[in-house]
């Protein structure tokens, strides 16, 4: 394992870190919220609003987020002190660690559904089930208390225990090798789902746009799903990023990241919709249980079907494993560095708390039916208040922080690499004489330097003021 000068874990390869990072932001975001936000929304519009804040927006405050931790290498509230001290910044580390506890709360209640859906699928329980009996398994699982929350402490332990295996050989080897056939099978499941009879209308759902179904609260949802599912706005990428190395490229990692995520999305929808039209069921029905309730049927009339749905959840619970160890790793660095306690029990801690809100996010179809405001439900809240209020009020911070306060050359230095090149360059200068052309220098500080004029521009100006717009505009103090 590489240790860093401070003696921090750190990621060893290339490959490892986008693996890593990307193994963050694919998870149950881009498979199970995705597709029922979309349904709710009106598919082709949100999906094109949404495809233009990942653009706009979400890859800004993911370079963000890699400049702030790789330049700090500490945890989220720990980045913003080392940086900013003496100030009100580290609130920002707060909020993410607020974020962290509310997501990994709802997050784990969806995570049981899916382990309890690798269950489903190993004892073969849909066999020969209609669409009508697969809406009802779901139901009284989802309704009974005592199942989903056993599944549910079952994954906040899963979490955990790979906390606890460290920083590299936990969260790379698991995402390294896994995802690819995640993508295959969705890949299988969209061909399926697009040949069955009576599919074209989900294609068209997806892909035409009614903007008519558009309005300021469906904008403010797609800035959240962009930011949920990029893992951006709470600290996770400042987490992670804080053990990159100093050689890894900011921006093409978090282009590379990005649009792997976008695309699985995508792939996710064309499994989903298609198949929901064929069933006959409406795309603003499914609610958090729309894949649940989808694709067990569509598993039925594939062959191989057995083995592809026992594969599909399990790939499934791995996404979301490597996405909730980030959102937990964020807690857990910051017990360790900032308040001294050791991995060991700041994971305890942690697992601890989670599990004790969490339990009531995943009983609010049981013992909270009914608890909540308006049609939101407990878990709806903190969904809600993590995805559209929380991220985008931490990514506004956070591009704030990047284009107003910290030092523009520390900024420069990690998106070109020239922290670390141009030590090596005036290295080997001293050793050789320095006989190399100025061309030859050139080549030492060119790393993507493009797009910086660009990102600032993005950062200062363009981000704060549309992500400060959607949000006033949803709550309505605004009218656009
Ligand atoms: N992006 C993850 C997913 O799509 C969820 C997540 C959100 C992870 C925020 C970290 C931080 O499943």
């Amino acid at each position: 394992m590489a240790l860093g000068s401070e003696g921090r874990d750190g990621f060893t390869t290339r490959f490892g870190i986008v693996c890593a990072a990307a193994g963050s932001a694919i998870g149950l975001g881009n498979i199970w919220r995705f597709p029922y936000v979309v349904g709710e929304s009106g598919g082709g519009a949100f999906l094109l609003i949404y495809l233009a804040f990942v653009l706009m927006l979400g890859i800004p405050v993911m370079l963000s987020e890699f400049v702030i931790g790789r330049s700090a290498k500490r945890n989220a509230f720990g980045a913003f002190k080392k940086i900013a001290p003496a100030t009100w910044w580290p609130l920002v580390g707060v909020i993410g660690i607020v974020a962290a506890f509310v997501i990994l709360a709802f997050y784990s209640t969806i995570a049981g559904w899916t382990l309890h859906y690798v269950y489903l699928s190993v004892i073969n329980g849909f066999k020969g089930a209609s669409a009508l009996d697969v809406t009802r398994i779901f139901e009284s699982f989802q309704t009974s208390g005592a199942m989903p929350l056993f599944w549910q402490m079952i994954f906040i332990m899963l979490t955990a225990v790979i906390i606890l295996s460290g920083v590299r050989k936990g969260i790379e080897k698991y995402s390294k090798v896994l995802m690819p056939f995640l993508v295959l099978l969705l890949i299988a499941l969209s061909i399926r789902a697009v040949t069955l009879p009576g599919s074209v209308a989900g294609l068209h759902f997806l892909f035409n746009p009614d903007f008519s179904k558009i309005t300021a609260p469906v904008i403010l949802g797609a800035l959240g799903q962009a930011f949920f599912s990029l893992s951006i706005g709470m600290g996770a990428l400042i987490t992670y990023a804080s053990y990159f190395p100093d050689k890894t490229n900011l921006s093409s990692t978090s282009f590379q990241v990005s649009i792997a995520d976008v695309l699985i999305a995508i792939l996710a929808g064309v499994a989903i919709f298609p198949a929901m039209f064929a069933l006959g069921m409406q795309p603003e029905e499914g609610g958090p249980g729309l894949i649940f309730m989808v694709l067990p049927n569509v598993f039925q009339h594939m062959p191989g079907g057995y083995i592809v749905s026992v594969a599909f959840f399990v790939l499934l619970a791995i996404a979301a494993l490597t996405s909730s160890i980030s959102i937990m790793e964020v807690v857990v660095a910051f017990l360790s560095e900032e308040l001294k306690i050791a991995r060991k029990s700041a994971t305890l801690i942690t697992v601890i708390a989670a599990a004790f809100v969490g339990m009531f996010s995943t009983l609010s179809w049981s013992t909270f039916k009914g608890t909540g405001i308006g049609d939101y439900n407990i878990f709806d809240l903190l969904d809600f208040t993590a995805s559209n209020v929380l991220l985008p009020l931490g990514g506004l911070l956070i591009v704030i922080f990047v284009g107003w306060y910290m030092k523009q050359q520390t900024v420069k230095d990690e998106l070109t690499n020239m922290g670390l090149l141009r030590m090596v360059v005036f290295m080997i200068g001293w050793y050789t004489k320095d006989d190399r052309t100025e061309e030859d220098r050139a080549k030492f500080t060119a790393l993507r330097i493009r797009v910086y004029s660009v990102f600032m521009f993005i950062v200062r100006f363009i981000a704060p003021i549309a992500i400060a717009i959607i949000f006033l505009n949803a709550i309505g103090l605004i009218r656009i």
